[in-house]
């Protein structure tokens, strides 16, 4: 093993190339395909963004046309697979729904799942990009004990799904386009972020020759993890702890930083950004907007700044370079349009699906891509002998 090089979580080694996305952490700079990330989310669609990720181009309005068309076409779920959630118990976090109905999912396309096909590869991306949003929101559904909607495909990809998680069978459901626009923006900040873990998960699960479904649904358990996605949930969590213990921000920092019980500011450092996280700025910016728009006031958003404040000057943070990071504000805007805590991270995995699915493809078609398998240091025993045979 001489030349096998120690590197606990990946952090000084390059797993592949990639023309997806650019980061640089010290700048702060975050680029999709060369366009600046503040560029697409005041500019861009979520549709737009994701046909970008995946072909190398914007597309031409016919072209975008195209495509929203043809993943509207393809947004119902087999009704078998909507008995698939009365299974689960109604408790469930709808992280483990999402992951385990995009698992099942592979199931009803076994024959048309070959990852070496590229006109499945194509039908397979528009149908998970139609698909999860509905998802989604039926595990929204499910946890608070509502009728699943039918999608209605005459709304665009971010209005269907506000249908689909706030409507109400039967009674007619009236668009926010003030909440369209801001979770529109949000999703297209999650869009890609090239190497983390879910993304990596998903390009070493691909590497096998396993199927797109496969795939990312074993990116959506790597996304649901506190240190990872699932912090945009444990940033909420940590606020309303905050305030309902009337603990001082103050105090709650000084615990942080003597580390007890392991506790740490959640929604703050980034293994890449050292500087301040691009989406955190955007996400903070809109936060007031959209609260102040949607005629919210909420507590949280106040202490979460109050935090953000103290912890900026403070040198714990200052010296390990800690910032706030995407998930530290999304929380507040989510809560804003009535989503439960426990559906942030499914939210995120929404925004990250187009990444997903581009980066799965740009590992598959890469000709110098290999099976991923990371090699290891040796630390155990010495070869002995099984007592009485020696
Ligand atoms: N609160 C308190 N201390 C922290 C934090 C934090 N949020 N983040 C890092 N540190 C400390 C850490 O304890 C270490 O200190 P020391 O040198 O004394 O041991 C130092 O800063 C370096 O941290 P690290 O854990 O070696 O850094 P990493 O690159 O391995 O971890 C991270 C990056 C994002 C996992 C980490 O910063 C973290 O746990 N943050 C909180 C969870 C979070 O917000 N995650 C979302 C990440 S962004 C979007 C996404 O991926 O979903």
């Amino acid at each position: 093993t001489g030349h096998t090089a120690l590197d606990y979580g990946f952090v000084n080694t390059a797993a592949t190339t990639s023309a997806i996305t650019y980061i640089d952490g010290d700048k702060g700079i975050l680029r999709y395909r060369g366009y600046p990330i503040e560029q697409l989310a005041q500019n861009s669609t979520y549709l737009e963004v994701a046909w970008l990720l995946l072909y190398g181009e914007l597309p031409t309005p016919d072209e975008l046309a195209a495509f929203d068309d043809r993943i509207r076409r393809h947004t119902l779920l087999h009704e078998d697979l909507k008995r698939f959630f009365s299974a689960l118990p109604h408790t469930a976090h709808p992280m483990s729904v999402l992951s385990s109905a995009v698992s099942a999912l592979s199931t009803y396309y076994e024959r048309e799942s070959d990852p070496a096909n590229p006109e499945f590869v194509e039908l397979n991306t528009i149908r998970m990009l139609a698909k999860l949003p509905v998802i989604a929101a039926y595990a929204h559904k499910k946890s608070i004990g509502q009728a699943f909607l039918y999608p209605d495909n005459s709304l665009g990809f971010v209005d269907n799904f506000l249908k689909l998680n706030f409507g109400v069978l039967s009674e007619p459901y009236e668009v926010n386009p003030v909440m369209s626009r801001a979770l529109e923006r949000l999703l297209i900040l999650h869009e890609d972020h090239e190497q983390n873990a879910s993304t990596s998960t998903v390009r070493l699960v691909g590497s096998t020759g396993a199927n797109q479904f496969s795939s990312i649904s074993a990116g959506i358990n790597a996304l649901y993890g506190p240190l990872h996605g699932g912090a945009n949930e444990a940033v909420l969590d940590m606020l309303a702890r905050i305030r309902e213990s009337g603990e001082s921000v103050q105090r709650f920092v000084e615990r942080v930083k003597n580390k007890e019980d392991g506790v740490k500011l959640m929604g703050f450092g980034h293994r890449v950004y050292k500087n301040y996280d691009p989406r955190a700025k955007l996400v903070k910016e809109s936060a007031d907007e959209v609260l102040r728009e949607l005629g919210v006031h909420d507590p949280l958003l106040d202490l979460a700044k109050e935090l953000e404040e103290i912890a900026l000057e403070d040198d714990y943070f200052k010296e390990r370079r800690l910032y706030p990071n995407v998930d530290f504000y999304t929380g507040v805007i989510y809560k804003a349009m009535g989503f439960p805590t426990r559906m942030f991270t499914v939210l995120f995995a929404i925004g990250r699906l187009p990444g997903w699915l581009a980066q799965w493809r740009e590992a598959v078609n890469d000709p110098h891509s290999k099976i991923g398998r990371p090699q290891q240091l040796y630390v155990g025993s010495p070869e002995r002998n099984y007592p009485g045979t020696a």
